[in-house]
């Protein structure tokens, strides 16, 4: 299910593989949203769990609705994302995964692989997660047991 982008409250986070893309899509998403960076801020090299780990805290304490993350391969924000009890995060390399992370899997983590794609298929990515939505039913079930056996 898809519907009209709505404005929601988005955080960003990058390591130095992920910088210039973090930084594009902050542009885009400034237009319509209320956006929190939270790095990295420029391209040198850093560790990705430093700047995962405050984005998912903004997830978990609800300062964040929904977060998009951006490492070389996304594997790596994606494992630090998870392993937070809120946090849903989920890789995407093309726009219909994203949309199906929404609506199977109420992901609210988006992990973009920056040396994989380039930068449009990145936008359009992000578009779609943000206009997608959870279907429910029985995905809720679902979704419930990913935390309910923990
Ligand atoms: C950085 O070189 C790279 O390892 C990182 O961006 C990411 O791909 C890790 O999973």
């Amino acid at each position: 299910m898809e519907q009209m982008v709505e404005t929601y409250r988005i955080a960003l986070g990058a390591d130095h593989a992920g910088f210039e893309y973090k930084e594009a899509i902050l542009k885009m998403l400034e237009e319509d949203h209320e956006v929190m960076d939270f790095g990295t801020f420029t391209s040198s090299s850093v560790d990705y769990p430093d700047f995962v780990h405050p984005v998912s805290d903004a997830i978990e304490d609800e300062r964040a609705e929904l977060a998009v993350l951006f490492c070389g391969t996304a594997n790596g924000v994606a494992i630090t994302a998870n392993k937070h009890f809120e946090v849903r995060a989920a890789i995407a390399w093309t726009a219909e995964l994203a949309a199906l992370s929404r609506q199977h899997n109420d992901a609210n983590v988006l992990c973009i692989p920056c040396r994989f794609i380039d930068l449009a298929t990145a936008k359009q990515i992000v578009r779609r997660f943000l206009a997608s939505r959870f279907e429910g039913g029985r995905h809720e079930r679902r979704v419930r047991k990913i935390t309910d056996g923990c």
